[in-house]
């Protein structure tokens, strides 16, 4: 099991671009980390160095004290599952075919029958049998991401990268998807997510880390990020924060 994860000042260039400027932080197993901040403050491009999609200019990234560019590329498939904040385009893929791609790093040449009972079992958990042979193009835009969802899960990962997994989905999902996500920290997983919504951020979060330019604003717990006058500081519009329901509600 993944104990730790450590970012130790990274900073990333896109042309001129600062997209993160020193950023780092740490996450223990059984905790969820989320990333806040405005359009553009770098949580994506946070994450996606974490999963070594993107390579910093500055900086390194340590799953258990071991940097992530020693790792072999199976090795973080299976460690790290990755939900993006979209999709690229896929084809014709089924939602079977599309879940059974993220088991790719347990495959050895073709899908054993374990294989198929996993895909079938978290396509149920997740609400999504009934689409099982529908093609991803046909698929609403929150069904395609509990489809995302499932995929990552299917490669049973240790930690787990969600990118707005709230964003597409109607109030019932955005719980449901919540409550997915507490359990599988329950279960000693690391969960790393960028979200919007600070209300969310606020309930499911142990720790929160605030991005804004490329930079980190606060680190902590959501009582010691979450406080009126820092957000309404970097996202520019006033807040009031309903402590005792864990509610951020923007003023307009
Ligand atoms: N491939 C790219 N090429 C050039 N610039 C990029 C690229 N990807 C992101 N950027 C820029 O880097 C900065 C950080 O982008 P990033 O996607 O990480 O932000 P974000 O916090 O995820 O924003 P959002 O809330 O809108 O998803 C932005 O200014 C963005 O325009
Ligand atoms: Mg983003």
């Amino acid at each position: 099991m993944v104990i730790e994860i450590e970012v130790k000042g990274i900073k990333l260039y896109y042309k001129s671009t600062k997209a993160l400027d020193g950023v780092s932080l740490n996450v223990k197993n059984g905790e969820v980390l989320s990333i806040i901040g405005p359009n553009g403050a770098g949580k994506s491009t946070l994450l996606k160095v974490i999963n070594r999609v993107l390579k910093p200019h500055m900086g390194i990234v340590l799953i258990d004290k071991k940097p992530i560019h020693n790792l072999k590329s199976i090795e973080i498939a299976k460690k790290i599952g990755y939900v993006p904040q979209r999709l690229r385009a896929t084809g014709m893929l089924t939602v079977y075919d599309f879940v059974m791609t993220g088991r790719r790093p347990h495959i050895n040449f073709i899908p054993t029958k374990e294989d198929e009972d996993k895909v079938y079992e978290i396509l149920k958990n997740i609400g999504l049998l009934d689409f099982a042979d529908r093609a991803l193009e046909e698929l609403s835009g929150g069904e395609l991401q509990r489809v995302m969802i499932a995929r990552a899960l299917a490669g049973e990962p240790e930690v787990i990268l969600f990118d707005e997994p709230t964003s597409n989905l109607d109030l019932r999902y955005q719980i449901e998807v919540l409550n997915l996500i507490r359990s599988l920290s329950n279960k000693g997983l690391i969960v790393i997510m960028a979200l919007h919504d600070l209300t969310q951020a606020y309930r499911v979060s142990d720790k929160i880390i605030m991005l804004n330019s490329g930079k980190v604003i606060a680190v902590g717990s959501p009582d010691e990020v979450l406080n009126p006058e820092l957000i309404s500081k970097v996202y520019g519009i006033p807040v009031i924060i309903i402590k005792e329901h864990k509610i951020i509600v923007p003023l307009f």
